[in-house]
């Protein structure tokens, strides 16, 4: 391939995923989302390309005068839309966040307990992972298969037994909150702090409709920012603790990112505005919708988690699809019917069905952020019934799909705001 050839392809590559992923699928993976023009427009800026080492007003670097602004303004919005005294943003990613937050609180050898697996614990939470690799040791809570959750007499038992330094619970695979209140009595026996992993709610949690453990008793909160929290691909960790937050944020830099890619803070600061103003409403609708979808695929024959609890009470719908061929099969069937899913271990599934786990994770706020409601989750549900039940021809519900999507391409949730008159610092998207 010439240069001029292959100068063409990384940009038709590009363009083809932009125009697929945006405007022809329907995304349903939880862990990810859609930023609003505005705060993309602010996103791919100059900022992209500079450093900002250290904290702002006091960096390693000249030449940040707007960026130390703008990361306390930041800062300042998401302490204020996470009700919370501290707030830092250096973490690129919320991996990253809960490396600087168990490093701080523990050393090589020391002890953390964590919910299990089946109650949704995140890689980054074990011994194959983010824990595993700091070298501290890994206890799970036991789990109760009853409510879909952590055995709390147990775990309590377990905390009060082992002392640990601290315990992790939020999760990835996330349909009911786990039990803060009593975890953190248990853990603030023993002087242990109690970490809540907000990766995948924390647009819920901002929101207000899923209860915010730092009033519950949690001593620090970590997240993603691009989960159901609509921003830029980044971390956050956020406290009321002052002696518990400092040293954690001493430590972000220099012990795990050296810059912390500072075009994200306009965006994260756009997103937090946007979820202060619009928040309450947009995760209200994405939890009615989860309901809604969960429902609507019932009604059409499928297996859905949770029934005695009402399916579901976050973004997340967890289907069962052993009978239909397995998590990996119909994850890739969907998505050649442009329907864009990720195959989950169920709580049932032991760790070596991995590759062809039970169930398929769905999780409807990226949907939601382009405007659908109630309704057009059952229209979703009824592509899912067609292809995977009914076995009609994937290439016509294909096109479907596409018809359906290109009703919904424009981000809600958002502000009306012209940038014209700085149009010219503008990079456009390739869309
Ligand atoms: C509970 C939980 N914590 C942490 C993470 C990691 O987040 P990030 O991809 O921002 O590193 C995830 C990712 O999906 C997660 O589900």
């Amino acid at each position: 391939m010439s240069e001029s050839q292959t100068l063409e392809e990384i940009i038709k590559i590009t363009y083809s995923h932009n125009k697929w992923r945006r405007t022809e699928t329907l995304n349903l993976i939880p862990s990810e989302n859609v930023m609003s023009p505005l705060a993309e427009s602010l996103y791919l800026t100059d900022m992209m390309s500079r450093y900002a080492e250290g904290k702002p007003y006091k960096r390693y670097y000249q030449g940040t005068k707007f960026v130390d602004e703008i990361e306390v303004l930041a800062n300042k919005l998401i302490s204020q839309v996470s009700n919370a005294k501290y707030s830092d943003l250096k973490a690129t990613s919320g991996t990253i966040a809960n490396a600087a937050v168990f490093r701080t609180l523990a050393n090589c050898g020391d002890k953390a307990v964590i919910a299990p697996v089946q109650a949704g614990a995140h890689v980054s939470h074990t011994r194959f992972g983010t824990l595993g690799a700091l070298g501290i040791k890994q206890i799970d809570m036991s789990y109760d298969q009853e409510i879909y959750n952590i055995d709390v007499d147990n775990a309590v038992k377990l905390i009060e037994k082992e002392a640990p330094k601290f315990v992790v619970l939020g999760g990835s695979l996330y349909l009911f909150p786990h039990p803060v209140k009593e975890i953190a009595e248990a853990a603030h026996s023993v002087n242990a702090q109690l970490v809540y992993d907000a990766a995948h709610v924390y647009g819920l949690i901002t929101g207000g409709v899923w209860e915010n453990p730092l009033s519950q008793g949690a001593d620090v909160m970590t997240a993603s920012t691009h989960k159901t929290f609509p921003g830029p691909q980044g971390g956050v960790i956020v406290s009321n603790e002052e002696e518990v937050f400092k040293p954690i944020s001493k430590n972000v830099f220099p012990w795990f990112v050296s810059n912390h890619h500072l075009h994200r803070l306009p965006a994260t600061a756009v997103t937090a505005l946007e979820m202060i103003k619009f928040g309450h409403e947009y995760a209200s609708q994405i939890v009615k919708n989860a309901k809604s979808l969960a429902e609507s695929l019932v009604s059409r024959g499928f297996k859905v988690i949770g029934e005695e609890l009402g399916y579901t009470s976050s973004h997340q719908v967890a289907i069962n699809v052993k009978e239909l061929g397995g998590g990996a099969y119909v994850a890739k069937e969907l998505e050649e019917a442009n329907i864009i899913t990720n195959k989950n271990l169920l709580p049932q599934d032991t760790p070596d069905k991995v590759e062809n786990p039970s169930g398929i994770r769905l999780g409807v706020q990226e949907m939601t952020r382009y405007g659908m409601k109630e309704d057009d989750m059952d229209r979703i549900a009824s592509f899912m019934e067609s292809l995977l039940i009914r076995k009609e021809s994937k290439d016509k519900i294909k096109h479907e799909v596409i018809e359906f999507r290109s009703q919904f391409l424009e981000v809600k949730y958002t502000f009306n705001i012209d940038l014209g008159k700085y149009s010219s610092f503008k990079i456009p998207m390739l869309i």
